[in-house]
């Protein structure tokens, strides 16, 4: 393989140094590109480009393979729990057990928050979206624990940012939800692990005892690892981005946080579910209801992704779990057979076939979520909860890297030259 490209622009040629990754992954290196020729690439939506170099996770959209730090996809979700992937994907290797109990014991440590959010919390109206009120709360750290605003903070800093931020984001998911149901607020209780703790803020309520279904605990323990990263995504590229200014670990996952709302990423799960319950309250038969995405008249929603080109692994992973935990739960949720039958039909239809459309993750979470008793509005929150270890590991590897400030160039289509006219005159 050569490791040069050469490019040929007004008859003069140039050289460019050829770059191969661990997993044989290759790129063209046009750092020196404008220096040398005064062009730019021109790439609308980053389908050509690779910003980083990157050691945590490796995609093979082609061959549908997944891993985290090396360790497949599948493995982790069968065998791990979701603070083991988070210490994997933050630290870079699977922790000892010394280092595993360090690590659960700084989280339960610093998993209160400071009573003053409350009133930040109370401050929204209660039909506010808990995305919006998690990206803020997020944000609002910034305010409480101003040592992470320090430009370049040192190694411990970054650590205490990272475990004050794993620690609350469970308080601060459960307290949006909270806030939406006009309930109380529950404090977390370290003696639970990571999930059962998160699913008693969640549900326990004055009234009752709640007590925590391993089910339900194991099942989001899943979810959760299978969102834990996703390498260069819009909102991970978001946290990159808005962190190369040099900007806090909190301030770089809020706006994460926002990007990935957007039901084109994150808010597809949500996207998903009310479009499966339109179809059963319509009672559009599903044939139909393909016809009409085919007409582009409606997105099918949970189907496509921009890097999987023949199947999503965590969307194998998820379609059995959500088999698994319907019936481990008793629960009948006729959404799940529209969901199988629209996913036979598209995989079946060539309008789905040529474009490479499958389903991603996305297609069955929210029918788990739901059984789980989690409700609609709360999905892209989870997604958020889960994709947090990734954007943190993300956010250090930058930092780490001490990467420059991410700025893209563009291609300026505008007018060229316009004389002020005084507006009384236009
Ligand atoms: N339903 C119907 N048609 C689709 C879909 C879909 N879900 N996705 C893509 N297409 C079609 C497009 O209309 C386009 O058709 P054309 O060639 O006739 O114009 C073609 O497939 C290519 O689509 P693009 O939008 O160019 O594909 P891109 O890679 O940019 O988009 C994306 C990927 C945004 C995920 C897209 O497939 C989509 O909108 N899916 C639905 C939303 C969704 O599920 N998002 C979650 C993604 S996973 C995640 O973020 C966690």
């Amino acid at each position: 393989m050569s490791n040069q490209a050469e490019l040929i622009l007004d008859g003069k040629s140039y050289q460019f140094p050829v770059i191969v990754g661990s997993e044989n992954e290759k790129a063209i290196d046009i750092g020196k590109l404008r220096d040398l020729t005064g062009y730019v690439t021109y790439d609308v939506g980053y389908k050509n480009t690779g910003v980083t170099k990157s050691a945590i996770t490796y995609l093979d959209g082609e061959n549908g393979i997944l891993k985290y730090r090396g360790y497949s996809i599948e493995e982790l979700a069968q065998k791990s729990n979701f603070l083991e992937v988070a210490y994997l994907l933050i630290y870079g290797e699977l922790p000892t057990v010394d280092q595993y109990r360090d690590f659960d014991a700084a989280i339960d440590k610093h998993s209160m928050i400071h009573e003053d959010v409350k009133k930040i919390l109370d401050g929204f109206p209660s039909f506010a979206h808990p995305m919006g009120v998690l990206s803020s709360l997020v944000c609002s750290l910034t305010a409480f624990y101003p040592e992470s605003l320090e430009p370049n903070p040192t190694p411990e800093q970054i650590d205490h940012s990272i475990i004050r931020l794993m620690a609350k984001m469970p308080t601060m998911v459960a307290w949006a939800y909270k806030k939406s149901k006009g309930r109380p607020v529950n404090y977390p209780i370290n003696s639970l692990e990571y999930c059962a703790n998160f699913l008693h803020m969640m549900f326990a309520n004055p009234t009752e005892k709640y007590i925590v279904d391993p089910v339900v605990s194991e099942a989001l323990n899943v979810l959760l690892i299978l969102h834990a990263d996703h390498e260069q995504n819009c909102s991970t590229s978001t946290v990159r981005i808005v962190g190369s200014s040099q900007a806090s670990l909190y301030g770089s996952v809020s706006a994460g946080i926002n990007a990935l709302w957007g039901p084109l990423h994150g808010g597809a799960n949500q996207e998903v579910i009310e479009m499966l319950d339109e179809i059963k309250a319509s009672g559009i038969k599903t044939k139909d209801y393909i016809e009409k995405v085919k007409t582009k008249e409606v997105r099918l929603m949970g189907f496509g992704h921009r890097v999987y080109k023949n199947f999503d692994p965590r969307a194998k992973i998820i379609k059995k779990a959500c088999d698994d935990i319907l019936s481990k739960l008793g629960v009948n949720d006729p959404v799940l057979e529209i969901a199988k039958e629209l996913e036979q039909a598209a995989l079946n239809d060539p309008y789905f076939v040529e474009r490479k459309l499958y389903p991603n993750v996305d297609f069955y979470s929210g029918i788990i979520y739901r059984a789980l008793g989690i409700p609609t509005n709360m999905f892209t929150v989870m997604f958020a909860l889960g994709r947090l270890p990734g954007w943190i590991a993300q956010w250090k590897e930058l930092r780490e890297n001490k990467e420059p400030i991410g700025r893209p160039r563009q291609i300026y289509v505008g007018n060229v030259s316009k004389t002020y006219v005084n507006i009384e005159n236009r």
